[in-house]
């Protein structure tokens, strides 16, 4: 009943057969217009987790994530499940998972890290790994643009920037994907329980390690700029350097990798698009804007009701679940000429990095500086690459991710 329902009162949003193949869009698309904010009533798999309510459109996204006094971070964490793949406490510990004035102070200096001079800094960094990556499957016919582009990547991007050594970044790489794709069988086999058990303890064994070397021997890095940061006075904490650190590595490694996979995906299966970038790889920004509003790293985040309200007519109650699904927001159809097709001119506002607030994406300069190499390199060496095989989705209503996406480099 839940994969095809028949009623939108029926219809339970994060089961997991309507993600098998990527977002369940014609759903998004039906509340969008009938239901806008609609309740689910149970999460079948996770029986002791609530229900939520979905926000779909554009605007009561943009309303939720700007009312921190009323839509929480804190109270209930900030994924639709909050208790079943992350305790409530590992999310708390971590700013995204915190409300102002605790979440502000953190952020601001975690934003030291992320200085456009610092980020800007980087490119030629940026630029040196994609072209060692792409440069190494110059004698290749196929890759799989996941594990052989993407993840080596983005792995020695936000590695090089927390002053992880290059031989770690698999070793990370596996516990990222793990922790954040902890329901997915292929990504973790071991099932979301070893997660906590195994890898967890094992992600803050290493910060601490590299915090100690660091506080010992500075160096230029993110991690050396955390240890060392004061505001008025003042210095992180030992667990807070190690909970931001596991929130910058976590969303290092997934998010840009995704939104580069299904953004060469979109290219090779819209080859007049990409023609338009190879024309004139000016445009290649505005193709990055489009790749992010069309697949969206992340389908949702969540916040949770701190007193009774309305949203949109609907009323809510306090402490029910509030899920923002970027996934609907970004083809709202009242915000975006027909919103599935993919148009690379387009250039558009989206809602991807988060619809603003206090919690909007502490990294998105530094992805967007990413996806922008990562196509102008690949586009350049491969401008006739096509899809070698299926494309394969993360089973998650969380991450919005290829686990893999096989290519054939010269056709
Ligand atoms: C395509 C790439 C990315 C996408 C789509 C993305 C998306 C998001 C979204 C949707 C949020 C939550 C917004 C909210 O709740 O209102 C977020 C928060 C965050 N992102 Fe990103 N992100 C990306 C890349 C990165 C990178 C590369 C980093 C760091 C290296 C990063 C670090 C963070 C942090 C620290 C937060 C928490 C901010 C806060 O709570 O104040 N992200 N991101």
């Amino acid at each position: 009943m839940a994969a095809d329902p028949t009623t939108l009162e029926e219809l339970l949003v994060t089961e997991r057969e309507l993600w098998r193949d990527g977002p369940p869009r014609e759903l998004f698309k039906r509340l969008r217009a009938q239901c806008p904010v609609h309740w689910t009533a149970r999460i079948t798999e996770y029986p002791e987790e609530a229900g939520f309510w979905s926000v779909t459109t554009a605007d009561d996204v943009h309303e939720v994530s700007h009312d921190w006094a009323t839509y929480s971070s804190e109270l209930g964490g900030v994924t639709a499940l909050t208790d079943a793949i992350m305790p409530l406490e590992l999310a708390r510990a971590m700013f995204i998972g915190m409300d102002p004035p605790k979440h502000d102070r953190l952020k601001m200096l975690f934003q030291r890290g992320f200085t456009p001079r610092r980020i800007a800094e980087h490119e030629d960094a940026i630029r040196a790994i994609a072209v060692g990556v792409l440069d190494g499957l110059a004698d290749r016919e196929t890759c799989d643009l996941v594990t052989d582009v993407a993840q080596p990547v983005v792995s020695r991007v936000i590695g090089s920037f927390m002053g992880i050594p290059p031989e770690d970044d698999e070793i990370w790489a596996r516990l990222m994907n793990t922790t954040l794709g902890a329901g997915d069988p292929d990504l973790n086999p071991e099932g979301a329980q070893s997660v906590m058990e195994r890898d967890v303890p094992e992600i803050f064994d290493r910060c601490r390690r590299l915090i100690a070397e660091r506080r010992e021997r500075p160096t230029d890095d993110l991690t050396s700029v955390l240890v060392h940061a004061e505001v008025d006075g003042q210095r992180l904490e030992e667990h807070e350097i190690v909970m931001g650190f596991f929130l910058l590595v976590a969303a290092g490694n997934d998010s840009t990798k995704a939104t580069y996979c299904s953004g060469m995906r979109a290219l090779m299966d819209h080859p007049d698009q990409r023609q338009l970038l190879l024309d004139d790889p000016s445009r290649i920004p505005s193709a990055v804007e489009e790749s992010l509003r069309m697949f969206p790293a992340f389908a949702h985040f969540r916040r949770t009701a701190t007193r009774d309200t309305e949203l949109g007519e609907q009323a809510i109650s306090e402490g029910e679940k509030v899920v923002m699904w970027y996934v609907s927001s970004n083809r709202d159809e009242s915000r975006y000429d027909d919103p599935d097709r993919f148009d690379v001119t387009r250039n558009p506002e989206h809602q991807a990095f988060g619809a603003g607030g206090r919690h909007f994406c502490l990294g998105a300069a530094l992805a967007r500086l990413e996806l922008r190499i990562l196509f102008e390199e690949t586009l350049a060496r491969f401008p006739a690459m096509e899809p070698a095989g299926s494309s394969e989705y993360a089973e998650s209503p969380f991450v919005n991710q290829l686990k893999t996406q096989p290519a054939r480099l010269r056709p």
